[in-house]
C-alpha cells in the first residue's frame, strides 16, 4: 500500500480537487482509499458520503473506533472514503495527546494496508501536527501551487516540514488553476517547471467544469469525461503512480 498526501500550507488552493479526482482515476484499475482530513469535510461532501465519524475523531485517533468501521465506500467500485466530520476540529488536540503523535496516522492506515494498494490524504491547510503526520505517513506529497510569485513559499514549506522527519516522502507540486487569459499565470505555468526541479509541467487549468464538482457531487471523470479537466486528472495520476510505486492493474 502507497500512501499520497495531497498537501499544501494554503488553502484553497485545489488540493480537494486533485484528491477526490487523483483517487476516483487511481480506482479504475487499484483499491484506494481516500481519507479525508479536513473539518470542512469537502471530499466527503463531493463523494456522497455520510458525514459522521462514531464517536468522532478522538475515538478513531485513540483506537476505539477501527478504521474498518469508520470507512464507508462510495458510488464508484474500487473507492472508498475514511470521512471526516465537525470533530475533525479536534484532530490536532487528539494527535497531540497521542503516544508517539507524529507517527500516529501512518501507525493507523497499517491496520488497512492489506485492503488497499493506495491511501490518498486530503490535508488541511497548515503546518501543524496534522501535516506532520500526513507527511511522515505519505510515500509521496502532491502539493497544488497557484500560479503567483508567492506560490513557491508553499512549496518550500513542505520542504522545512520534511527536512527533519526521519520519513521524508517524495514531493512534487504542480500548477492548479491556471487562467491562460492571464499573463502572469502563463509565464509561471511555464517558468516554474523550468526553474524548479519539483515542479512538473502537468498544468491543472482553472476552468468551470472543475467549479462545478461540489454541485455535481461527482469526481469530474464521471460528469465530463471527455473534457481538458479530466485528461489533466488522468496524467496527473499517471505520474503519481509512477512516481509513488503504486502497482499498475492490481485489482
Ligand atoms: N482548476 C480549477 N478551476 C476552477 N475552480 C477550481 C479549480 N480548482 C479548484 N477550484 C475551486 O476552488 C475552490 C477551492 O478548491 P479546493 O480543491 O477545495 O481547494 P483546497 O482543498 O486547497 O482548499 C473550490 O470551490 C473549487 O471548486
Ligand atoms: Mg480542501
Amino acid at each position: 500500500m502507497k500512501t499520497v498526501a495531497v498537501y499544501s500550507t494554503k488553502g484553497g488552493v485545489g488540493k480537494t480537487t486533485a484528491a477526490v479526482n487523483l483517487a476516483w482515476q487511481a480506482s479504475r484499475e487499484c483499491r484506494v482509499l481516500l481519507w479525508d482530513l479536513d473539518p470542512q469535510g469537502a471530499s466527503t461532501y463531493v463523494l456522497n458520503v455520510k458525514a459522521r465519524v462514531k464517536g468522532g475523531v478522538d475515538s478513531l485517533i485513540r483506537g476505539k473506533t477501527e478504521m474498518d468501521a469508520a470507512i464507508r465506500s462510495t458510488a464508484y467500485a474500487n473507492l472508498d472514503v475514511l470521512p471526516a466530520d465537525e470533530t475533525y476540529r479536534r484532530l490536532e488536540l487528539a494527535l497531540d495527546a497521542a503516544k508517539k503523535s507524529t507517527q500516529r496516522f501512518a501507525k493507523m492506515l497499517e491496520s488497512v494496508s492489506d485492503h488497499y494498494d493506495v491511501v490518498i490524504l486530503d490535508c488541511p491547510p497548515g503546518a501543524s501536527l496534522v501535516a506532520t503526520n500526513a507527511l511522515h505517513a505519505a510515500d509521496l506529497a502532491v502539493v497544488p501551487l497557484v500560479p503567483s510569485p508567492l506560490s513557491l513559499r508553499s512549496l518550500a514549506q513542505v520542504n522545512e516540514i520534511i527536512e527533519v522527519s526521519d520519513r521524508p516522502p517524495k514531493v512534487f507540486a504542480f500548477l492548479s488553476m491556471v487562467d491562460r487569459r492571464k499573463l502572469v499565470h502563463r509565464s509561471a505555468a511555464e517558468l516554474l517547471p523550468q526553474e524548479h526541479p519539483q515542479v512538473i509541467d502537468i498544468v491543472v487549468p482553472a476552468t468551470v467544469v472543475i467549479e462545478r464538482m461540489g454541485a455535481e457531487r461527482a469526481p469530474i471523470g464521471a460528469y465530463a469525461p471527455g473534457s481538458e479537466a479530466a485528461r489533466v486528472f488522468a496524467q496527473l495520476w499517471d505520474y503519481v503512480r509512477s512516481s509513488s510505486k503504486v502497482k499498475r492493474g492490481s485489482l
